[in-house]
């Protein structure tokens, strides 16, 4: 447990230091006077480190706490050398054996913690008690105590915490190639690795380390460097002892280094004419393998392995199962105590005309036979849908069909699907639909957290926990943004605890982050936990999925790109309805892979709720929901409603300006109006696409009805011609304009009258940020100018570049306050640069409080 009572809300607080993010939610920010003043004299004035080894985490735990002091009160705590344990001007910090060692007897509670878990006593009349389980625990238990202080909260606790699972790990999808000098991260939107470039680990590894004290924070304790789609390389003996590097950088905080490993190493680098993971000299080179590895990293905490996925490698090849490939590397790590992390993300290209294929099947179909056959340090690694980390997916069934093996969920901190930390949305509650939701096996009360927590019907699962695809990069702020790191931090405290509230994590994060103001916590509150249900308004309703390009960028809009192809990720929309039909009676059978009494609510149209109801059904558009709305107008209303939630955002967020630094005022501003802007591309390109489609129209008659808008293509053009866009729904009307010369052109123009009753107007432009270039753009009134803008992008924000004309590269920037007088004309000059024809979409000029 985190405390989230007892904090202090402080009225008026001056923070303006300018602030970088590197320090997450261990910034250890002075707190305001008023709030400290009546606690000074009680706390604590000097540490006592129990069994304290240099480069262990006790000793990481009294670092921290002489800076936590020194940062929140000004304080410099005294080191004791002698442990006085009586005292109440010490914290005491040491594992419950050191403690016994040197107190005679560890607190009754100390006694019986689990592996990692931790003691914390602030109770007055006594020392300050830290005591973990193990050295690590001690550290998480110093890190509680600090979270408390730093929130101003200096009430008396006296509690045992112990984390739910064992297995707690971050994986990284860090690659050795190098683009351009620095290692590319698969799905990473935070800047290049922080592991490696050039084919090899850094060699300033600073950033490690930095990183280490986040993830100790909440108590990650492992963590995969590179991708799951491995590269072999990484077992050459210069880049084993530079992973030996990466654990030194790791260990000081108490957490082990694993390893993602390609299947076919043997063969690839191995020099062995197979990789048959039943072939004695396979066995043979991984065993060798493995001991090259422990002897440089004694503590390594074990392999994941992704085979026979998505052109890896792996057993199959063979004829071999999944289990005998898991169970190679598991029989290689066992002596040394290590563990294999194997996923379960194992499916094939599928024939689309085949009504009966689906790829939500897959992992059932390949792991349910398996069950039982894994060896007890394997755990088997599932993402927590069906299909792909989609904005909403049902709980994955396997996690109901592995009850003889250990299993872990895959969570994405990474936002692959979820606006790539450009869009604000706030993770928890959707992990938490999973983790809270009942599997009923046997008929019986289990939750997906059960399972995890190892909690089975017949016998108990000692291993499993939770594996977050996490992707930090260089940036300074770790993942582009800096409300991102809400979900990393919500991310470890549930795997610690996965019945954490969501607003409870996220506001512990929030005080951590920004400080006591209520002001403060109030908006980043309020905008995060409408987040997620935002996103999935204006992306993918119903349970269809996110409506993204799925084939390359996984960012913006293409509802079509989902059909049509062998990834099956598909939504069977045509003209007359959409969705899955997943049933048993007349589908591809998922619904029946749930235990009996979920299968029941899935395979019945009228029983599974609404926001599921296209991942298990194909229905008309038509088709009324239990909402009392069709199909087609939840559609058009969900997106109407969830880009004005993301209107919202930026505007909220402006109330701010002044009570935290400018510095993260401005990214987060930044990055709020762009995603207010992409939100309108994502509505007007999803309504377009299925009104088209279904050919009904809206009932509020807003779909392809702008009243407000004058599209580019029908302004004066002045070196400017018309061009299409792909998908043509993410263009108002179809099309846009660009700078002809194909990037030569300058001087290139829009214009026209403006038929508006004289007043004042917000001017919104929807052009194209196309990678690479740099076009420039001015707007004028009467020749005067109002304002301008470069198409840099590509520089501000880590999503995926597009070269194209489509729904990742449109973009809106907004010119307020525009004082209009009706027949004034309105010019806009684009010049090209590079690839970037200075596109244009549309003008809209706005009444104030419209958004059209
Ligand atoms: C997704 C993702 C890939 C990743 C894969 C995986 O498909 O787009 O980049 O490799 O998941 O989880 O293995």
């Amino acid at each position: 447990m985190i405390l989230t009572r007892g904090f202090v809300v402080a009225a008026s607080l001056g923070l303006v230091a300018a602030e970088n993010g590197l320090d997450g939610w261990l910034r250890y920010a002075p707190l305001p006077e008023d709030v400290v003043a009546p606690h000074l004299d009680s706390l604590p004035s000097g540490i006592v480190l129990l069994d304290a080894v240099e480069g262990q985490p006790v000793f990481t735990a009294g670092i921290e706490l002489t800076k936590g002091f020194r940062g929140i009160f000004s304080k410099d705590l005294s080191k004791e050398v002698k442990p006085d344990c009586n005292s109440s001007s010490v914290v005491i910090i040491g594992t419950a054996d050191a403690y016994a060692d040197a107190c005679g007897s560890a607190p009754a509670e100390a006694q019986g913690l689990k592996a990692d878990g931790f003691w914390l006593r602030t109770d007055s009349g006594g020392p300050v008690q830290i005591i973990g389980q193990n050295a690590r625990g001690a550290l998480y238990g110093t890190f509680e105590y600090l979270s408390m202080l730093a929130q101003g909260n200096f009430s008396s606790v006296s509690y045992a915490s112990n984390p739910a699972v064992p297995v707690r790990w971050a994986n990284h999808w860090d690659n050795m190639n190098n683009r351009g000098g620095h290692g590319s991260i698969e799905r990473g939107y935070g800047g290049d690795s922080i592991f490696f470039a050039n084919d090899q680990v850094l060699s300033n590894l600073t950033r490690v380390s930095q990183y280490a004290r986040l993830l100790s924070s909440i108590r990650i304790n492992a963590i995969v460097p590179n991708n799951v789609n491995a590269d072999a390389n990484l077992l050459s003996d210069k880049n084993l002892d530079g992973m030996a590097r990466i654990a030194d950088a790791f260990r000081p905080y108490g957490v082990q280094v694993g390893m993602s490993l390609n299947f076919a190493s043997p063969q690839s680098v191995g020099g062995l004419s197979t990789f048959d993971p039943l072939d004695a000299s396979v066995i043979k080179w991984w065993g060798q393998k493995t001991d090259q590895v422990y002897k440089r990293i004694p503590d390594f905490a074990g392999y994941l392995v992704k085979a026979n996925s998505e052109g890896q490698p792996g057993p199959i090849t063979y004829h071999r199962t999944l289990a005998d490939g898991a169970n190679m590397f598991a029989k290689a790590v066992k002596p040394h105590g290590g563990i294999v992390m194997f996923r379960a993300f194992v499916y094939d290209q599928l024939d689309y005309n085949d009504k009966k294929a689906d790829r939500a099947n897959a992992a059932v179909e390949y792991f349910r036979p398996l069950d039982g056959k894994f060896d007890d340090n394997v755990v088997v690694q599932v993402k927590y849908g069906p299909i792909d980390f989609q904005v909403r997916e049902p709980a994955s069934p396997l996690f109901a069909n592995l009850l003889k093996s250990n299993a872990a969920i895959e969570l994405q901190v990474t936002q692959e699907y979820l606006g790539q930390q450009c869009h604000l949305v706030y993770l928890a509650p959707l992990w938490k639909e999973i983790l809270d939701f009942d599997l009923r096996v046997n008929n019986e009360q289990y939750f997906v957290r059960d399972i995890l927590e190892g909690k089975r019907p017949e016998k108990a699962q000692p291993l499993g926990g939770f594996a977050g695809v996490v992707n930090v990069g260089q940036d300074l702020n770790w993942l582009g943004s800096h409300l991102a790191m809400s979900n990393l931090y919500a991310y470890g405290r549930l795997a610690w605890n996965p019945t954490e509230g969501s607003e409870a994590m996220l506001q512990d994060w929030t005080r951590l982050t920004f400080g006591l103001d209520p002001d403060v916590l109030d908006v980043i509150t309020t905008m995060s936990m409408e987040s997620w249900p935002a996103y999935e308004n204006y992306t993918g309703n119903l349970g269809v999925q996110t409506l993204t390009d799925i084939l390359h960028t996984h960012y913006g809009p293409n509802p079509a790109s989902q059909d049509g192809n062998g990834w099956g990720q598909w939504t069977r929309a045509d003209k007359n309805g959409i969705g899955m039909d997943r049933s048993v009676a007349s589908g591809t059978g998922n619904a029946g892979q749930y235990p009996p009494a979920v299968a029941a609510v899935y395979e019945n149209v009228e029983k599974t709720p609404d926001n599921l109801i296209l991942w298990f059904h194909h229905l008309p558009y038509t088709h009324k929901l239990k909402s009392g709305s069709t199909v087609i107008q939840h559609f058009y209303d969900a997106h109407y409603a969830g880009a004005a939630a993301a209107q919202s955002f930026p505007t909220l967020w402006e109330t701010l300006k002044g009570k935290l630094d400018d510095e993260r005022y401005e990214h987060v501003l930044y990055r709020l109006r762009y995603q207010a802007g992409h939100s309108l591309v994502w509505r007007d390109a999803i309504c377009t696409f299925y009104n088209k489609l279904s050919g009904i129209r809206d009932d509020h008659g807003r779909v392809g009805n702008h009243t407000h808008r004058i599209e580019a293509e029908t302004m004066r053009l002045s070196g400017y011609s018309r061009s299409n866009v792909s998908p043509p729904e993410t263009a108002s009307g179809g099309v846009a304009v660009t700078a002809s010369g194909g990037g030569g052109g300058s001087g290139s123009s829009v214009s026209s009258s403006l038929d508006v009753p004289s007043g004042t107007y917000d001017i919104a432009v929807n052009y194209y940020d196309v990678n690479p270039g740099k076009a420039k753009w001015e707007i004028l009134i009467n020749d005067e100018k109002i304002g301008a803008w470069t198409g840099d992008i590509e520089d501000r924000l880590g999503k995926e570049p597009s070269d194209a004309l489509d729904g990742h590269s449109a973009a809106r920037v907004t010119f307020r306050n525009v004082t209009i007088e009706k027949g004034d004309t309105v010019k806009i000059t684009g010049k090209a640069n590079g690839n970037e024809a200075a596109p244009l979409d549309y003008i809209s000029v706005l009444p104030l409080g419209v958004v059209d």
